[in-house]
């Protein structure tokens, strides 16, 4: 729009999607760590290339958090002739109710009119547990349904923020901050190279499944995701949209 034009957003745009070597990138205006309302406008952003990207049938697999949540709140009805089934990316990675991906997927479905499916897995499980929980005829149908997802929407978040805000013990909160993590996406934890230095223990999508799933929808903004954001991108799949605001942008544009 001439409005975007002339706030040399669509140019912003342009040299962050340079600049992060992926797909493509939407900026909405504004920071959203100052103005909660930003963080509706992502959701909006974010919902409507989510509706346009969609084919005939699909299966997303959706992560937690905040700004997910606000993509959620802003899907409405889809198209008749369109099919969707939401699944959660991972299992338990220790969040609260609300930012979990499984209560994200039923209000994504309540507000699409679609289906979605759940993945009840405890956030700290054992080894012999998790192996035989993967072998639970219900969750392995799920597992299958993750893996064979034809589209993904993640969140970023600040490493420390992130282990903070779950329930991770001393040790690895230790770990994690020993280890520079910067960024964390799907329960990985990334320094600023991009490398993986903490992982949360849980089943469902893994980083490398990334490469196979057509569509990738990255959802992050504030000028203080800026780092995270940053180092994730250092191995974010290429075929990645990234929907964010000015406040990052602008960082991340400096940086
Ligand atoms: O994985 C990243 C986090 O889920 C981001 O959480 O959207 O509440 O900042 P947030």
């Amino acid at each position: 729009s001439v409005i975007r034009d002339i706030s040399g957003i669509n140019e912003m745009e342009e040299s962050l999607q340079r600049k992060l070597g992926i797909q493509k990138v939407i900026i909405v205006s504004g920071n959203s760590d100052e103005s909660p309302w930003v963080k509706t406008e992502l959701g909006r952003a974010a919902a409507n290339w989510m509706k346009s990207s969609l084919t005939g049938e699909n299966i997303i697999a959706v992560t937690g958090g905040s700004t997910i949540a606000a993509v959620a709140d802003r899907l409405t009805p889809v198209d008749t002739e369109k099919s969707c089934l939401f699944v959660p990316a991972r299992g338990g990675i220790g969040e609260e109710v609300k930012n979990q991906a499984n209560l994200i997927c039923a209000t994504m479905a309540e507000r699409t009119r679609s289906k979605y499916r759940v993945l009840y897995v405890p956030d700290q499980v054992s080894r012999d547990m998790y192996e035989s929980i993967i072998k639970e005829p219900e969750i392995s149908e799920v597992l299958q349904l993750i893996k064979s997802a034809s589209m993904v929407l993640h969140g970023i978040g600040d490493a420390i923020t992130m282990a903070e805000r779950r329930k991770t013990s001393s040790e690895a909160l230790k770990e994690i901050q020993g280890a520079k993590a910067e960024g964390e996406a799907f329960g990985y934890y990334f320094n600023d190279n991009g490398e993986v230095v903490y992982k949360v223990q849980t089943i469902g999508l893994q980083l490398q499944d990334l490469s196979n799933i057509p569509c990738v929808i990255a959802v992050a903004g504030g000028e203080t995701k800026a780092k995270a954001i940053a180092a994730y991108m250092k191995q974010a799949p290429r075929s990645t949209v990234f929907v964010t605001d000015e406040g990052a942008a602008k960082r991340l544009l400096e940086g």
